[in-house]
């Protein structure tokens, strides 16, 4: 047994949930009408309802319990001060110094990283308001229209996230574009509807040795230059943000275009950093700078309230509580505002790139189970797709749900059956739907006898669901920015008690190497046979097939 499954916190906590397994939330609710005042709390304009748990008092407890033995308060305070917590790439974890608005340097290796950090931001400010203010102009002198930002994974999924999340914000003269897979389809029909004129692109790559990005920046500047013929104009429309000027030069980017961030900054974690640019071309300095904010104060929270009061702590462990006790393996967000679409598929890597780990910081194999498959896509269309298998298959699935009280753009009776479908969904999910009251309603509709015995099992709703509810007054930057570092600070959390190095990716390399082999084969005239009879099968099926 490891040193975690045999601690006394995680014994407490598994001879505790065989008291609370044959427990029901309903129950629950019903002997305890203070349980909503008890289970919930607000932060950066975020209102978290955790009462619809499978919890009790004692359980959170025991949970912030296992917090406290992990050693969660150090390994917090290491972060916030810049030690190399990222163990395995000798890197410290700072993407909280990006939105750091209190005057505390922040040291590195000996150095305070906040100058650099402020001088980058300044000039994505400087740059952006001149796009904006149609300053920075095209090759021709016209006002840039649109915005094609080309990156994939961190450096695309947190800019097209919050640009969709916040587009009321945006400017009304951009159109931002978002190209990131390979496939040649998306720059393809992106580069159609564009004017090379008006069009700046941002090349994103935190490495730039990115084989999809660089693919598809070459493919976007040969556009660019079969148009307008004169390589000088390149550096109007071509911008970089990564760590690698070296690599950035050698792509013909001149290193005055280019924005920098640095190692300390996590791919899935660098919205906060240059990978911003586009956000903050969009949204303008002051919005941006309200996103920062909302993460700062969150920031804050994490690192300064008690436990028993702490959002992503609580949301963490609750996260624990059904991964490592309950046996779900998977996790669900569902929000009801259709502009946060992309904030489950942002949250996938966030999550699943950050503690979907094996493998211990002693380099032991873990014996509990780590970080869920995170999923999700708009509540409201989940209703009518995978909610059935929520509500009665065989799995425990968590959800957060996540919608705003206000939105302002929308006419009614929209938002009101939107909220109505959100408030009756936690409810269901939480007291189900007993044979009684099967058995009421199908007499009630004149189904009665064998007929009703029939149909009754079918019915039911065990109910004892878990969900979270994320209430935000408005979708704004500041709550937004909010929300995504709650999940940043929930992911290290967890990724603290299970003693895993939540930022490193190693995981993503071995599928690269191979595709790097491979892309010469598929190149290479003849039958393909160094690799196991299904893979050989299967490209040399393609190579048979394919006209080229
Ligand atoms: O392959 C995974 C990954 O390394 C992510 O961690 C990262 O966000 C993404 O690729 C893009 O990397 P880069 O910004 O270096 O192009």
């Amino acid at each position: 047994m490891s040193k975690l499954t045999s601690s006394p916190a995680w014994l407490a906590l598994a001879e505790h949930s065989k008291e609370v397994a044959p427990l029901h939330m309903r129950d629950l609710f019903h002997n305890d009408p203070q349980r909503f005042e008890k289970f919930s709390l607000e932060s950066g304009g975020l209102f978290f309802d955790y009462s619809k748990n499978r919890i009790t008092e004692k359980t959170m407890e025991l949970l912030l319990n296992l917090a406290r033995e992990s050693g969660l308060q150090k390994r917090i305070e290491r972060m916030f001060s810049g030690e190399k917590i990222n163990v395995t790439e000798d890197r410290a974890v700072l993407h909280i110094a990006l939105r750091n608005l209190d005057k505390n340097p922040i040291m590195v290796d000996g150095e305070d990283v906040m100058p650099k950090v402020n001088a980058v931001k300044e000039k994505m400010f400087k740059f952006s308001d001149e796009i904006r203010s149609g300053e920075r102009v095209g090759y021709t002198g016209k006002a840039f229209t649109d915005i094609v930002n080309i990156g994939i994974g961190g450096s695309d999924l947190g800019p097209v996230m919050v640009c969709n999340a916040l587009k009321d914000f945006g400017h009304q003269r951009l159109t931002m574009h978002f190209v990131s897979t390979v496939d040649g389809d998306q720059v393809m029909s992106t580069l159609k509807k564009l004017n090379p004129e008006t069009t700046l692109f941002i090349i994103a790559s935190k490495t730039f040795t990115t084989q999809e990005t660089i693919t598809n920046a070459r493919t976007a500047r040969k556009w660019f230059l079969d148009r307008v013929g004169n390589e000088a104009h390149i550096a109007k429309h071509f911008v970089a943000v990564s760590t690698n000027a070296k690599s950035v030069a050698e792509f013909g980017i001149d290193t005055d275009n280019m924005f920098e961030f640095w190692d300390w900054v996590g791919g899935r974690y660098s919205l906060w950093s240059a990978i911003g640019l586009p956000i903050a071309i969009y949204l303008g300095k002051h919005d941006y700078q309200d996103l920062l904010h909302g993460a700062y104060t969150m920031d804050e929270h994490f690192k300064n309230k008690p436990f028993e009061q702490n959002l992503p702590v609580i949301m963490g462990m609750l996260g624990v509580w059904y991964i490592n006790f309950f046996g779900a393996a998977t996790h669900l967000i569902s929000p009801y505002n259709q502009s946060l679409h992309r904030f489950p598929a942002y949250l996938q890597q966030l999550d699943m790139e950050s503690n979907g780990k094996t493998v211990d910081l002693n380099g032991q194999r873990v014996d509990y189970s780590t970080g869920p498959v995170v999923w999700g896509d708009a509540g409201i269309n989940g209703q009518h797709a995978y909610y059935q298998m929520l509500h009665q298959g065989s799995q425990m699935v968590p959800i957060d749900f996540i919608a705003s009280v206000e939105h302002p753009e929308i006419p009614e009776p929209h938002s009101t059956i939107l909220m109505a479908n959100f408030f009756a969904q936690t409810e269901a999910f939480m007291r189900g739907k007993n044979e009684t009251e099967v058995r009421a309603e199908l007499t009630k509709a004149g189904i009665t006898g064998e007929a009703q015995d029939a149909l009754t099992p079918h019915k039911i709703f065990e109910g004892n669901r878990p969900t979270n509810s994320i209430l935000i007054q408005r979708l704004t930057p500041r709550r937004l920015g909010a929300l995504i570092a709650l999940y940043e600070h929930k992911i290290m959390v967890q990724g603290t008690v299970w003693n895993i190095n939540s930022y490193d990716q190693w995981g993503v390399e071995l599928g690269k190497q191979l595709a790097k082999a491979i892309e010469g084969e598929l190149t290479t005239p003849g039958l393909t046979s160094t690799h196991d009879a299904s893979t050989n099968g299967l490209i040399n099926y393609y190579k048979r097939n394919n006209p080229r």
